[in-house]
Parts: C-alpha cells; sequence; structure tokens
C-alpha cells in the first residue's frame, strides 16, 4: 500500500488497508526496540514538537521515545510554562510554531475538533493525540495492535468497553478500528453515560455490566472522566462502583482466556480492582508499550518521505 495521508486527524476515515499497513510498520518497529541500541536514524534532520495542552504521561512519553528512537529531534511544549498562559491563542501559538520548520506537530487538546482546525493553519502533518471526547486515533491503533498480539484476529471476538463511554474519545476511535475490523462490540455503563444512538452498526449497547462481560474475549475499562462532566451523571463513585467496576466476580463470567484492557490512567478500585489491574489477564502496560511502536509507524509514515512537507 502507498501512504498518501500527511496527517493522522482521527480514525473516522482511515480504510482497514491503512490500519493493518499501520499495524504492519510498527511490527517492523518492534525489531528496534529489541536491539541494545534502539534507534535508527530514520527521521534524522526532522523535528517533532509535541504540543500538550491536557496532561499526559503515557501519549506525550510515548511520542517521545517514539520520535527519539528514530532520531528525529523532539520538542516538548507544555501549555502551562508557555505564552499560552498569557492569552497568546491555539491559532497563534501553532503558526509561531510552524514557522519553526518542524515536521510534525503532535497536538493534545481539551477542545474537540483542535487537530482538525489546526491542520487547516499550518503547513507540517499534525497528529492528534487526543481532542476532546473526540479521538484518540494512536490509542485506537494501538488497541487494535495489542488485541491482535494475543487474540490473532479481532474478527468476531466479543469485545465489550466498559464506563464512562459518553466523554471518551478512546471509545469513539475503538469503534472504527475495533468496529471496522468486525469486532462484535458492547459499549455499557449508566444510561446517562452511554450515548443509545451508539447502538447503530452492529454495536450493542447495554446497562447490564454482567450481559456486557458474559463470554466476552476482552474487556476494556475507561476511567470516569470528571474533568469533563458538567453534571452530576450517576449519585456516587462508590454506588457506580458497584455496579460498574470490575471485579473478579464479574470478570468471571467472561471467557477463560478473556484479556482486561484499559487506556490509562486507572483509579483503582473505582472502574477497575487492583487484583484484576495486575492479574496476568491485564494486557494494559502491554497496550502502552504497543503504544510506542504504534507511534514510530506514524512518525514514520508522516516524515520519514511519505506525507511531510518539511
Ligand atoms: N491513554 C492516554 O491517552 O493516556 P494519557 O492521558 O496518560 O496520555
Amino acid at each position: 500500500m502507498e501512504w498518501r495521508r500527511k496527517h493522522v486527524l482521527g480514525l473516522a476515515d482511515f480504510s482497514t488497508e491503512e490500519m493493518e499497513f499501520v499495524v504492519d510498520t510498527a511490527r517492523s518497529m518492534e525489531e528496534v526496540l529489541t536491539r541494545d541500541i534502539k534507534k535508527v536514524p530514520a527521521l534524522r534532520g526532522k523535528t517533532v514538537i509535541n504540543l500538550f495542552f491536557e496532561s499526559s504521561t503515557r501519549t506525550r512519553t510515548s511520542f517521545e521515545i517514539a520520535g527519539k528512537r528514530l532520531s528525529a529531534d523532539v520538542v516538548n511544549f507544555s501549555s502551562a510554562a508557555s505564552s499560552v498562559s498569557k492569552g497568546e491563542t491555539l491559532l497563534d501559538t501553532a503558526k509561531n510554531i510552524d514557522a519553526m520548520k518542524p515536521s510534525i506537530i503532535v497536538l493534545r487538546h481539551p477542545a474537540s475538533g483542535a487537530a482538525h482546525f489546526l491542520s487547516r493553519h499550518v503547513s507540517c502533518s499534525v497528529i492528534n493525540a487526543g481532542d476532546g471526547s473526540n479521538e484518540h486515533p494512536t490509542q485506537g491503533l494501538l488497541d487494535l495492535y495489542a488485541i491482535l498480539k494475543v487474540k490473532k484476529k479481532v474478527k468476531g471476538l466479543k469485545i465489550s468497553i466498559i464506563g464512562d463511554i459518553l466523554h471518551s474519545r478512546v471509545v469513539r476511535s475503538n469503534l472504527h478500528s475495533l468496529g471496522r475490523m468486525g469486532a462484535n462490540l458492547y459499549l455499557c455503563g449508566p444510561s446517562t453515560l452511554v450515548p443509545k444512538e451508539m447502538s447503530r452498526g452492529g454495536v450493542t449497547v447495554t446497562n447490564d455490566i454482567r450481559e456486557a462481560v458474559r463470554d466476552a474475549d476482552v474487556v476494556m475499562m475507561l476511567r470516569i472522566q470528571l474533568e469533563r462532566q458538567k453534571t452530576a451523571y450517576f449519585p456516587s463513585l462508590r454506588e457506580y462502583s458497584r455496579k460498574y467496576g470490575l471485579n473478579t466476580e464479574v470478570f468471571s463470567l467472561a471467557k477463560k482466556d478473556a484479556v482486561i484492557m484499559h487506556p490509562g490512567p486507572i483509579n483503582r478500585g473505582v472502574e477497575l480492582s487492583d487484583e484484576l489491574a495486575d492479574s496476568s489477564q491485564s494486557i494494559i502496560l502491554n497496550q502502552v508499550e504497543t503504544g510506542v511502536a504504534i507511534r514510530m509507524a506514524l512518525l514514520y509514515l508522516l516524515a520519514g518521505g511519505y506525507g511531510a512537507s518539511h
């Protein structure tokens, strides 16, 4: 396949061939990660700027590591320590950064659509590292790859995503990646946090965690995003945890070889018990490891001679 994409803004318009191509490229990137010296010169002379307007542990760090493994110059921009704190707009900030001729801007922003907006105003490539509750495409791709590694396929698997579906950009990207690859998707949470409209296209919506977990191959738990909630969606965290938290008793309904996923950060004891988070069936840290390879693949495809303008 020939890679023609300049930006990665979401998975809504990704074909299955493109997703498979990214996963195949990530597979070859993983070989670099097994070497003593985990570095190749693929992006020497290219600059990647991590422009993060929201906090992040996994995504920002793995983009930084991915860029450095490919020998790019990686610059981390934090909004708190920048002129954004003096009132500079996203557009002015981005145009100033673009004037310094990076190859790629990796943007995380609390506003849905921020990455699309930026891509129309800068000349470099833009990767969406999470925009509001819209999309988190690199998470959607790394989740796809993490499942393929352990289950060897996605088609026909029962994959249940449980928690704050309403505010989750991870769900929206996974509906495209896992949905398009033929997963049998279940979305579960309190009725206030699971929009009924999401039940189209072969997706089952349920408010019953037992229905979601029963015979599941993959159970993906999500954090309650209190920072995006403008009203009370459930009586208390304690009650939420009692009805929608995953514990060993509920997880015993899943298939024997089922795996547990979580994009992080985990609120231990709320959506997931300590015991399960640290169990042998948890592939949460495998997701993080896979994220570096997926981000290396995307940086390489965008800046390594395929789509970049600088
Ligand atoms: N999964 C994820 O986006 O985690 P961070 O917020 O730590 O980047």
